[in-house]
């Protein structure tokens, strides 16, 4: 798919990362009327496609060919956007405003978008390349999973994040032994509350998941160039005969960085978007910006929602209707039976107030910081779910003790609020 060789002749908008946020904004671009030249520069090869179902529905076999697939080959040509894949781009040239690429091709631009995403943060304990320790973000290391699963017996998932607890809970609900090995005292501490990280932990246990916290791993043993253990710093060798890693993952910032742009964390933008250099924003994984709802803090979220959000609110800008990107975040993951919901940003919240039973398997936690409610989770609660960023989203929230109150009917209670009452 990848056209012309040497300076294009046209300019118009290009998009570097071909993943949901960047293939967002060029659709996004067409809904609000731009008619100019669209390039959309990919690395993978193929056609743009959804990740959540990789670690899920995908590696379980139940996604057909091209149920992946974001949009039909069709789309493109319709709607006259020029997809480049697999091509790479090697560089920016903010003074002449080109993009090169791997292949030699130069691309003009009016305006560029970055939308490069983020790449696995690697395990880089001795054996740790050895054959049979993956990781799970792109489409081809979903199929080279896929295609050992079914043998494996034994399994060590390195990060009790997002990642790894959904691979662990299917690799388990498939009968395979599963031991999560993971740096932090609880699971998936980055986002959630202690009440909530603790449910997530003893329902995965009771699914037959073994978890060992706060333990590093030292190495990868082999046997025959293939992975058959895990080593800890405790000196236990944990046998497996695939190695799952989910540690994280690195904003890919590097062709930014090298074209002289800001980066903190993340690419830097403004509320607009908006890098130091009027001509190129960036949106999703990559893009560090300031949120309104931490308080004007500069945050980097690595979420679907997020992505799509921001190539949005990109794309209303570019095609002439500026405003503020201020969507309120949220998240999901479906581990097991398990349907997790997020919306807010709980980092540093003093007070967690769970409502509902777990036991039961569906409640919700709220968190709060100086009484101001700043988000939470819901588990296979997705009503609830849905009320509480329209609440957000308007500054409103119900008090610790309203959300503690079994008695009071809070949804009720979030539409007098969104009513005014
Ligand atoms: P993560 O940040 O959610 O979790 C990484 C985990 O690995 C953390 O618990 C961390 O403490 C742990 N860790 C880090 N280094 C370690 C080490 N050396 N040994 C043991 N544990 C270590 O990242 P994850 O799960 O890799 O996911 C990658 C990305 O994909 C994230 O951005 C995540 O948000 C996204 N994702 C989104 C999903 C969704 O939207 N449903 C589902 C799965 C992933």
């Amino acid at each position: 798919m990848v056209e012309g060789r040497g300076v294009s002749g046209g300019t118009g908008i290009v998009i570097l990362g071909a993943g949901q946020g960047g293939l967002q904004v060029a659709t996004s671009l067409r809904d609000d009327g731009y008619r100019g030249a669209i390039r959309l520069v990919g690395e993978e090869p193929g056609l743009p496609y959804q990740r959540p179902p990789l670690s899920k529905a995908y590696l379980a076999g139940k996604v057909h060919e091209g149920g992946l697939d974001l949009r039909t080959e069709d789309f493109f040509r319709e709607r006259e956007i020029e997809l480049l894949a697999p091509e790479r781009a090697l560089r920016i040239d903010r003074g002449t405003r080109t993009v090169g690429l791997a292949s030699g091709a130069v691309l003009s631009y009016d305006r560029l978008v970055l939308a490069t995403g983020s790449r696995n943060r690697l395990l880089t304990v001795p054996g740790a390349t050895l054959d049979g320790v993956f990781y799970l973000r792109l489409r081809t290391e979903a199929d080279l999973i896929r295609a050992r699963l079914a043998q494996a017996r034994r399994i060590v998932v390195v990060g009790a994040g997002f990642i790894g607890l959904e691979f662990a809970s299917l690799a388990a609900s498939l009968g395979i032994e599963v031991t999560v090995v993971e740096a932090a005292s609880r699971p998936m501490a980055r986002s959630l509350s202690v009440p909530m990280s603790d449910y997530f932990r003893q329902a995965h246990e009771a699914a037959g998941l073994r978890f060992l916290f706060e333990t590093a791993v030292t190495g990868v043993t082999g046997e025959g160039g293939r992975a058959s253990g895990v080593v800890t710093a405790d000196g236990a060798l944990l046998p497996a005969d695939l190695v799952l890693v989910g540690i994280g993952v690195v904003p890919n910032v590097e062709l930014a960085a090298e074209a002289g742009l800001a980066v903190e964390n993340g690419i830097r933008v403004d509320e607009y978007l908006a890098t130091g250099d009027e001509a190129i924003s960036a949106i999703g994984d990559c893009a560090s910006y300031p949120s309104a709802f931490a308080g004007g803090r500069r945050i980097r979220l690595e979420s679907v929602q997020n992505a799509v959000d921001q190539a949005r609110c990109l794309a209303a800008r570019l095609a002439g209707r500026p405003a503020a990107y201020d969507a309120v975040p949220w998240f999901w993951s479906d581990q097991g039976r398990m349907k997790l919901q997020i919306a807010g940003l709980t980092a540093g919240h003093d007070e967690a107030v769970p409502r509902g039973d777990p036991g039961r398997g569906a409640f919700s936690v709220f968190c709060y910081g100086g009484g101001r409610l700043l988000g939470g989770g819901t588990v296979n609660r997705p009503a609830a779910h849905n009320i509480a960023p329209r609440l957000m989203a308007r500054g409103l929230g119900v008090t610790p003790a309203e959300a503690a109150d079994l008695g009071l009917d809070l949804k009720a209670r979030a539409h007098a609020l969104l009513e005014g009452g």
